[in-house]
């Protein structure tokens, strides 16, 4: 690990077990898959990749994920939960809520909004994105979960097809941002936040998660994945398992456990 964002961050852990192991790279194709590889070799949990830039950084949907190369926080981190799979939105959930509460510190208090499932939105726009993938699928109760993020930090220009909706932690806040100790905050927002959902803590968080939900008490409508359904209604909070409910026009509550919020008014 010859990364100097990885021994800057190191050295300021206040964590348990995140970011306890770490491996840094200037370049990979992606962290989730590097993590994804290191986690099926036996890496503990906590684990966590680092890199400078992704070749092939994955988004939600089967879209990319790009970021300037040196100006962003990219890693993924490797989870051995012991929650039961039909609870796995609730990662998710705590996911969002850990990045929120950790750039606030950097950016300034309530800032941060959540759009279901978890993009963490400032001023509006989207800031950071979460992948979580799962390796071995329910109910296989030895699930690897590889939780990745890629949060903006200091870069001030996206491409055009972003320009209008991204944001970064420095043109919010108008200053920059130092990614070491941002880094470590968020390993231990993200450690205490998955500790909580893990442990009977559930509650707390989706009390954070809602207290942030941009979208609640407006109408939406979602793409259902792999249909062109879509569903329209009023958020209503989410579910025990972290799915989005909704209500729709004829009054019926409907509960979305995963989907793409397509328009919002
Ligand atoms: C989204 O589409 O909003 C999720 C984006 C997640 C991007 C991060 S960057 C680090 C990690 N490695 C990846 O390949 N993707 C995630």
């Amino acid at each position: 690990m010859s990364l100097p964002l990885a021994a800057d961050t190191q050295g300021r852990l206040s964590t348990d077990r995140f970011g306890r192991s770490m491996r840094g790279f200037e370049e990979v194709g992606s962290t989730n898959e590097r993590a994804t590889q290191w986690a099926a070799a036996g890496a503990p949990e906590g684990a966590t990749v680092l890199t400078e830039y992704q070749t092939t950084g994955r988004g939600r949907h089967g879209r990319d994920w790009t970021a300037d190369k040196g100006r962003n926080l990219l890693f993924s981190v490797v989870l051995r939960p012991t929650l039961p799979p039909d609870r796995f939105g609730l990662l998710t959930v705590a996911a969002g809520v850990a990045v929120a509460e950790a750039i606030e510190d950097f950016v300034s208090p309530h800032s941060a909004a959540l759009k279901w499932p978890n993009d963490v939105l400032l001023e509006g726009r989207k800031a950071c994105g979460i992948l979580l993938e799962s390796s071995l699928a329910p109910p296989n109760t030895d699930a690897v979960v590889v939780l990745g993020v890629g949060l903006n930090v200091n870069q001030t220009d996206f491409p055009d097809a972003l320009a209008d909706t991204a944001t970064s932690l420095r043109l919010a806040s108008g200053r920059p941002v130092p990614r070491p100790p941002l880094l470590a905050r968020l390993l231990r927002a993200l450690e205490r936040r998955y500790d909580a959902v893990q442990h009977n803590g559930a509650g707390s968080v989706r009390g954070a998660f809602r207290e942030r939900l941009a979208a609640l008490g407006s109408s939406l409508s979602l793409r259902l994945p792999g249909t062109d359904e879509t569903l329209s209604g009023t958020v209503q909070g989410i579910t025990e398992t972290g799915a989005l409910r909704l209500r729709t026009a004829d009054g019926v509550e409907k509960t979305v456990h995963a989907g793409e919020v397509t328009t919002r008014r």
